[in-house]
This record gives C-alpha cells, structure tokens and sequence, in this order.
C-alpha cells in the first residue's frame, strides 16, 4: 500500500533504471554466445532478475566483484551504471537445470526462453506467478512446433508450466497476426540454431531490440519486404551497455505533462523509435517535448529527453502508435483524465487485454475507483478529460504499470490516490516512489 499525496508540479533531471527489455536480451542472448561479457546498466527489475535466475540455472555464471549478484536483487534499485560479468558456456553446453524455471511475472523471460530453450540439448520446466499461468503462450509454442519444437503444458501448451524439450529445429516462414516483439523474438532466436533459414513478418513493427543486439553481435539478419530472416549462425558475446528504461521514465513524463509548470528531464534514456510512442503522445497531448544529446549505445539510440507541461489535449491513439507505446497506454488513460475537455480513445488495444493484467478493464477500475468516467471497448477504452480526478482506494491488480500510472494521477488528483498492491512496482521499477518523490514539489 502507498499514499501518493498531490503535487504542485514535477521538476528536475533524474537518470531511471535499465531498460527491461534491453536487460532481458543482454542475459538471454548473451547466454546463447560463448565468452565472457559484461553488462554495464542491467535493470534491477525482478523481472530482469527472473531472466538472470534462469540463464544461472543453465549455467551461465554472473558476478558482480564477487559478490552474489542475485543476493540482495532486486532491492539494489541504485547503483545505475554497476557491472555485472558475465560467462556464458554457450548454447551447447548448457546445463540441465535442476528444479522447475520459475520466471515469476516475466512473459518476455518465458517466451524468448522458449525460442532458446527449443533447439538446445536440454529439458525444462518454465513456469510463474498467477499472471503468467493466466498468459497465453500458443501464439509462441505452436510457432515453434511447426519448427519441430517439443513442448508440453497446460491447455495443450497454451498455459505455463510449460516443459520443453530440446530438439533439431527446421526454419520456417512465420507471419504474425499481432504485432509482438516477444513472438519476434522467440522466433528468431530459435532459428539462430534451425536448420535452413527462419523468417518472421509481423502487421506493424514492435520493437526491435532483439534485432539491433544480434546485429551489434555479428548476427545477420536479412531484411526484405518487412519479413526478417536468420540463419544459423554462432554468437560470440560482447561487453553491453544498457540504456535507461523509457518505458520508466514514462511515468515521470507524464506526471510532468499533467501538472502546469513541470520541467523533467532524463538522460541517457533509450528512445529507440519503435518504443517511442509515448514521445509523440506527449507532443500531441500539447507537452513541449525535447530529445537532445542523441547518440548510439550498442546499437540503440539514446538520448535525453525533456518534457515541459503545455496544453492538455484529449488524444486518439490507433494503429502503429499502439505498438509504439504499448506499455505505456495505461498513461494515455491518465492524461486523457487530466485533459482539458473532449474524450481520450484508445482502439486497436485488445492486446492489452492479455498483459501482466487485462489492462483494458484494470485501467477502467482504476479510473472508476479515483472518480473518472471510463468506458471500455473490445480493444481499448475512453476517458473524459474533466482536467483533473477526485482520487481514492485503486488496485494495482498485481500489475506494476497500473500501481506506477495511478501513482502519477495521484500527483495531480485533488484528495491523493491509494495504491493497493504497490509491491508490484518492483516487477519493472524498484524505487520509483523514491524517484517520484525527488521530482515532486509540494
Ligand atoms: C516486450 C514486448 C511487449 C511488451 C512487453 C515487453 C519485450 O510485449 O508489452 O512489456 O521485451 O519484448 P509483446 O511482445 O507481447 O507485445
């Protein structure tokens, strides 16, 4: 439980954790290569550390000077820039992990686990927390199975736990009906070790973190037509950096759009295009919206990013933007409650609907529960912007990015909101009640 007690406005330049996304990928793949590496910026989300206990179990050793790095994580919210080394014995030679692979909250650990888990020589169990058993995983598995991949489970393989059992995989051409870098991501991982090539075409592009790591790891990846192919290749692992979370600081930019009068900035904060959308919703909305200090860390665009409260404009967001800003449509629901006039509508979401919650409906009873009007929709929702909310009682869900985006409407609600379940938060942003609390002027 934690009170989040109104604020005048935000204000000051604050560094957010790693990239969750990036994290995942700089253990998983990087436990696909062989040598030595070190991560520089690993997000100290317990997701990131599900991802880190797992590629352990299959033997890949991970220091920090010595000390266990998994003790004490993910409390260790601070040091931002720490190292962690990394030796990996290569895809080959894994081990058989001794107990079930317990990847709590983490759908991007189980799914691109399973991308790598399909073609190696070993057995394994994966499974999770509530949510995750709740998440739907043939949109993975029988992609894989048509690549040859051994996997059982729940629901004929649809439901962690999951056990797969490595096997000789053949390249196949896959076309995805959603757009979903998890998928993606699983799928061409598998086809670095199938047999022939492995191609995948998605409707919209999601993010392409997996992509611009293999290439920075030597990987080619043919592009052609919106498909990306792979073949077979071995990946020798080099030293990472992993740029800030955008989709953390999020939550602070648009605490600063909704509150007249703030101005925060975020360096070193990863703005990769296809993870930016909530870039360009901040600049629609009416935000004043600075990206400067642009450079390139290991293939990923960085940058720092300013925002300026401005206008308050009701927004549609459809489409590609969607994909763009997946994570961050809970806080199109807060910034559509705080706009000054008209109906925020999100569509073209049912993908929300199977996240860490049905966000689609734990989005609408969270607004409910502060006093805004909220309607949902198969694929989205809609909020009155009436330029502010009462506040009251809301329940993360379990969900961290629901505990974090009513925590940002409590800054500028009348009477401060209650987040119920505010542990969660530690999923994707240990300390980031500390960080709003830096930023908030009272
Ligand atoms: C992620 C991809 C997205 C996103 C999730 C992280 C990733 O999921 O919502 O939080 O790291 O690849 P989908 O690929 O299912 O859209």
């Amino acid at each position: 439980l934690r009170s989040i007690e109104p604020a005048i406005r935000l204000e000051g330049e604050l560094r957010v954790p790693g990239d969750k996304s990036i994290s995942h990928r700089a253990l998983l793949v990087g436990a696909l290569g062989e040598g030595p590496y070190a991560i520089r910026g690993l997000s100290p989300a317990a997701d990131v550390a599900s991802s880190a206990r797992a590629v352990a179990s299959l033997g890949v050793r991970l220091s920090n000077d010595s000390e266990s790095l998994l003790e004490g994580w993910p409390q260790r919210g601070e040091g931002r820039d720490s190292q962690i080394l990394v030796e990996s014995p290569g895809w080959g030679a894994w081990n058989v992990p001794g107990e079930e692979l317990d990847v709590g909250n983490s759908g991007t650990t189980i799914r691109l686990l399973l991308g790598c888990l399909a073609p190696s020589s070993v057995r394994a169990t994966l499974t999770g927390d509530e949510s995750i058993k709740r998440r739907p995983m043939r949109r993975v598995v029988d992609r894989l199975r048509r690549m040859g991949a051994r996997i059982e489970g729940e629901d004929g393989g649809d439901r962690a736990p999951l056990t797969v059992t490595g096997a000789d995989l053949t390249g196949a051409d896959h076309e995805l009906d959603v757009a979903s870098a998890q998928i993606k991501s699983a799928l061409l991982l598998a086809g670095l070790r199938a047999g022939g090539s492995t191609s995948v075409r998605e409707p919209s592009r999601s993010r392409d973190h997996t992509e611009r790591l293999l290439r920075y790891l030597g990987v080619h990846i043919d592009e052609s037509k919106d498909r990306l192919i792979v073949k077979a290749t071995d990946i020798r692992n080099r030293d990472l950096q992993v740029p800030g979370d955008l989709s953390s600081a999020a939550f602070l930019l648009v605490g600063a759009a909704i509150l007249p009068g703030s101005d925060v900035s975020v360096p070193g904060v990863g703005i990769n295009p296809t993870r930016a959308g909530i870039l360009e919703i901040l600049r629609r909305y009416g935000a004043s919206v600075d990206v400067t200090d642009e450079h390139e860390v290991c293939g990923e665009p960085v940058g720092t990013v300013r925002v300026r409260a401005g206008d308050r404009r009701a927004l549609e967001v459809s489409g590609a933007l969607v994909v763009e800003a997946i994570d961050e449509l809970p806080l199109v629901a807060v910034l559509g409650a705080f706009a000054d006039g008209g109906t925020t509508v999100v569509r073209d979401a049912a993908e929300l609907r199977v996240k860490e919650s049905n966000r689609v409906r734990t989005v609408a009873d969270g607004l409910r529960a502060a006093g805004v009007e909220a309607e949902t929709s198969p694929d989205g929702f809609a909020v009155r912007g009436v330029g502010g909310m009462p506040g009251g009682v809301v329940s993360s869900a379990g969900d961290h990015r629901i505990a974090m985006a009513f925590a940002v409407a409590g800054l500028g609600s009348r009477d401060g909101v209650t987040v119920e379940g505010w542990d969660a938060v530690g999923v994707s942003y240990p300390g980031f009640g500390e960080d709003l609390d830096r930023l908030a002027v009272r």
